[in-house]
């Protein structure tokens, strides 16, 4: 199991105390939470983390904390989550990232997808991976697109967590399959 996965400027590690307190003024960030139905506080924040550890003592993999290599700071999550809510492609290994505000811009999510996708492929042997987001959430679907992720209109959905109606209910699904990135990678099998 992976404990850490280093790139070139992020480390994706297990989650620290002293990652609750940014994590927590990210997740109550209205900017980062724009597509999501809410902002979240304090208590909600912690015990997101206490969930994703909670899940990484069982299974091989989940959503890192993302830490800068320069300046060691915390700035957010990448990784990897089970999905297992009624649609059409579940249960499904999502890959999915959130960073505080003033570390977009750097491709620093794409660099952590990046590593959590080989990680996926490589040393779980997934067959596919999936990533969904709200329709209106553009940078996100941009980040896949760079991932080498596609998406088929026919897999579009409507998330069963967002209440009918709701603008952010409405939600596109990007896949890559380990055959495809492979071959993208230049990798054999
Ligand atoms: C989604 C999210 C992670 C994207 O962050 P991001 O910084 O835009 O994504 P990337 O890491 O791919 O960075 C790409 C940007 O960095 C720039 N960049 C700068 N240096 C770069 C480098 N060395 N390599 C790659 N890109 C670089 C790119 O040009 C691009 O800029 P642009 O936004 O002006 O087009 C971020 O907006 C976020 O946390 N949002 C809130 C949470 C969320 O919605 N999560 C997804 C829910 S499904």
């Amino acid at each position: 199991m992976a404990s850490e996965i280093c790139t070139d400027r992020v480390r994706l590690r297990r989650w620290r105390s002293d990652d609750r307190e940014p994590f927590a003024a990210l997740n109550g960030d209205p900017e980062v939470m724009e597509h999501f139905p809410s902002t979240l506080t304090p208590q909600e924040s912690d015990a997101l983390i206490d969930r994703i550890e909670a899940f990484f003592a069982t299974h091989p993999y989940g959503l890192w904390a993302v830490e800068r290599r320069d300046t060691h700071s915390f700035i957010g999550f990448a990784g990897l989550s089970l999905q297992t809510f009624e649609a059409h492609f579940t249960p499904a290994i999502e890959v999915g990232w959130r960073l505080a505000r003033e570390q977009w811009g750097h491709g620093f999510a794409t660099e952590a997808g990046n590593a959590a996708i080989a990680y996926a492929f490589q040393s779980l042997r997934l067959a596919e991976i999936v990533s969904m987001t709200a329709t209106t959430n553009v940078r996100s679907q941009r980040v896949m697109e760079r991932l080498g992720m596609t998406r088929d209109p026919a897999d579009d959905f409507d998330h069963p967590g967002v209440p009918a109606g709701h603008p952010l209910r409405h939600h596109v699904l990007y896949r890559l399959s380990r055959p495809t990135w492979s071959w993208s990678k230049g990798l054999a099998g």
